[in-house]
């Protein structure tokens, strides 16, 4: 039963998604849930025979874990509410690192591969850049951009105590990041309203609310997806990614670009279940090709909701 609410009516703001959100009620009720903790160990620094010993040292420590078997070296933390990851000392010194399991899907769809030249538009903090420079044992070339410079000092604080060398930090505002490099992959892990990580405190408050009411931010994303393809390789892969659940800033900015540029949306094998992007919302059709993005709901991936598309720029 959705809780009785008693400060910002979160019923009613959901309320607009109650089509399009499988198991509504479910939905609604997980948003009660504490987020959950997840944490991937770092293979930077940790190689498989020392894996088993550092699962064993965290088990001591206290902390209850679960592998996720679709998504190596990831792990749930079962015993959530007991343990704060960001206190280890495993954590500070950089073995593990943590983030929402949602937060690995746009790097799954981007498939970075060693030798690549990679661009994260909007990286900070860089839990994206990270996993990337992890499954590319650090042989990629990541090019890890950010508007805010504050958010640039917190990533870069990151890549040192994860030991990752292969990042080149930039600070650029997106849709003005210098033409002149192209490169194979890009991914835009947009600003967005963060609808996805929206929580229902006990006096049935919407906690983690940040960006509703900017109404500028479709036009942000838009203008970042078209400076991202602009940037790409021909041939080269763009991943789109929020974590929101708004189609106006999800299929609607996907759909601009797809007018606007010669790109083809892509399929990708999702490691997790999730319901195809829209063909159409408020009376606005969308391209038939959306069904190839996927929505992730925090329900029935026990993580912050998310949207990801994979668009490849036609040659
Ligand atoms: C969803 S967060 C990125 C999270 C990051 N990818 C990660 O995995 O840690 C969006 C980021 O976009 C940045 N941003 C906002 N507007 C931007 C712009 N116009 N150009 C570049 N970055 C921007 C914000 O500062 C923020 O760090």
């Amino acid at each position: 039963m959705a809780k009785e609410n008693k400060g910002f009516d979160y019923l009613e703001y959901f309320l607009k998604y109650k089509e399009i959100i499988p198991e509504f009620d479910e939905f609604l009720e997980y948003l009660e849930e504490p987020h959950q903790q997840y944490f991937r160990i770092n293979t930077l620094k940790v190689n498989e025979e020392r894996e088993k010993l550092l699962l064993e040292i965290l088990k001591n420590k206290g902390v209850v874990y679960e592998e996720i078997k679709e998504v190596p070296y990831f792990y749930r933390v079962v015993n959530n509410q007991e343990i704060s990851l960001g206190n280890l000392e495993e954590y500070q010194l950089g073995l593990i690192h943590s983030m929402t399991l949602s937060s690995a899907l746009p790097v799954i769809a981007l498939d970075p591969k060693p030798e690549e030249l990679i661009l994260d538009l909007c990286a900070a903090p860089g839990g994206k850049s990270a996993l990337i420079a992890m499954i590319t044992q650090d042989r990629a070339v990541i090019v890890a951009n950010d508007k805010r410079l504050d958010r640039l000092t917190a990533l870069s604080a990151n890549m040192k105590r994860l030991g990752v060398t292969s990042i080149i930090i930039t600070h650029y505002r997106g849709e003005l990041f210098p033409m002149g490099i192209s490169f194979d992959k890009i991914l835009v892990d947009a600003p967005c309203s963060g609808e996805g990580r929206y929580k229902v405190g006990s006096e049935g408050e919407l906690l983690y609310q940040r960006g509703t009411g900017r109404s500028n931010l479709p036009s942000i994303q838009k203008g970042l997806l078209i400076r991202a393809f602009d940037l790409l390789k021909p041939g080269g892969i763009l991943v789109y990614s929020t974590c929101t659940i708004n189609p106006e800033e999800n299929e609607a900015v996907v759909d601009y670009l797809l007018r606007k540029r010669k790109t083809e949306l892509l399929d990708w094998p999702s490691p997790f279940p999730y319901t195809p992007g829209l063909t159409e919302w408020d009376s606005k059709p969308f391209h038939p090709n959306m069904i190839k993005t996927k929505r992730f709901y925090s329900h029935k991936i026990r993580a912050v909701s998310f949207y990801v598309a994979l668009l490849k720029r036609v040659e």
